[in-house]
């Protein structure tokens, strides 16, 4: 009888997949773009609370009532337009297994590399037009390729490059592909200049994803969710999601830290003031050897056109004990580059120190 099930397993073994960030143990993790301004300690007693109160002997019930209550809050959309997942992550995973079968997707590169890898897991033809070296959308060849696309994913603010894009050609491109599913993963939407929230709602073909892991501080307890269609988001939450899909204690800290909201805007506003003076500083290093990007995101994505200095830079931030993302080549660009999560003043004075010391 054919051996299905090996061959199946290795092929699936040769895909690409998500590498997750080196675990750093003393050192400055800025890698990851959590978000670092705010205080450990807050969140620290909110998980205790959360610990206490809960029960884990039960199922969630009544804590996803009471999430949904405080998103909706923050949100300012009612809560039919809205659905939960174990992070951002699984609903892109959800949607990408249920309605992706068969069908073909157009992004941009570089973009976010899970998504990609997703696509790639569940067999979807994928067709990444390269960003243009500012960093924005070729408009002609991205829609060339729509056009013969059923999913479109659109990353705003991109990661890696941290830019939002042009609103008018995005709007453009809702109004042209009204018959595409279109995902737009606004993951660092809090730092950035415009959502698509409004728009979203009064579609039927769009999906928002949105998470709690970047602006609110809760990487580790894994809360996304995405804003839809009012049949899209009761279908997601019936029948597409798994009846218990995020715990008690998770669910619980997230009420409670949206409840804060205006405590992660004030963090919110210290990241957006160090990004300009890092953004500053990068400039003022060395124009000839550092390309900086502008960003609307909580993290700098930079260009160092020299390979072997890239490598020194990597080589020396190591040494430092301070992790960063590294993108390495982009095909028809020069150099390496590099993605850095903005932190503290402290964290980004001792970045840029360590950058100083080869630039
Ligand atoms: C663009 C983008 N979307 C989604 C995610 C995943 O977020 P979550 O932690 O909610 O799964 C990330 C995390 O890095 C991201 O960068």
């Amino acid at each position: 009888m054919d051996k299905w099930f090996e061959s199946k397993l290795s092929q699936l073994g040769k895909l690409d997949y998500y590498k997750k960030p080196e675990k750093y143990n003393k050192g400055l993790k800025l890698d990851a773009n959590e978000n670092l301004a705010l205080k450990k300690d807050f969140i620290k007693k909110i998980a205790i609370k959360a610990a206490e109160r809960e029960d884990l002997r039960e199922y969630p019930l009544q804590q996803v009532d009471d999430f949904y209550l405080q998103l909706s809050k923050y949100t300012k959309i009612d809560k039919k337009y809205l659905a939960i997942g174990n992070g951002s992550d699984q609903i892109i995973d959800l949607i990408l297994s249920v309605f992706g079968k068969e069908k073909r997707v157009t992004t941009f590169t570089p973009t976010f590399s899970y998504f990609i890898d997703r696509c790639l897991l569940y067999s979807l033809k994928i067709d990444k037009i390269p960003l243009l070296q500012d960093n924005s959308i070729d408009n002609k060849k991205f829609i060339q390729s729509a056009k013969k696309s059923e999913i479109i994913y659109i990353c705003s603010p991109n990661n890696p490059t941290g830019n939002q894009f042009d609103k008018e050609l995005l709007i453009e491109l809702i109004k042209i592909f009204d018959d595409k599913l279109i995902i737009i993963d606004e993951a660092y939407v809090e730092f950035a200049s415009y959502s698509f929230c409004y728009e979203t709602i009064k579609s039927q073909n769009i999906i928002l994803l949105r998470t709690l892991s970047k602006a609110f501080g809760l990487a580790g307890a894994r809360l996304g969710y995405c804003i839809a269609n009012e049949d899209f988001a009761h279908t997601f939450k019936t029948i597409i999601q798994y009846p218990y899909a995020i715990n008690n204690i998770s669910l619980n800290i997230g009420s409670e830290i949206l409840k804060n909201s205006k405590y992660i805007e004030k963090t919110i506003k210290i990241i957006k003031k160090e990004r300009k003076r890092i953004l500053n500083s990068l400039k003022e290093l060395n124009n000839n050897e550092i390309k900086v990007f502008q960003t609307e995101s909580n993290f700098i994505f930079f260009q160092i056109s020299d390979m072997n200095k890239y490598e020194n830079v990597l080589a020396q931030l190591k040494k430092d004990n301070i992790a960063v993302k590294t993108i390495g080549r982009i095909k028809d660009r020069k150099g390496g580059h590099i993605r850095v999560t903005i932190g503290t003043k402290m964290m980004n004075n001792k970045f840029l120190r360590s950058l100083d010391k080869v630039i």
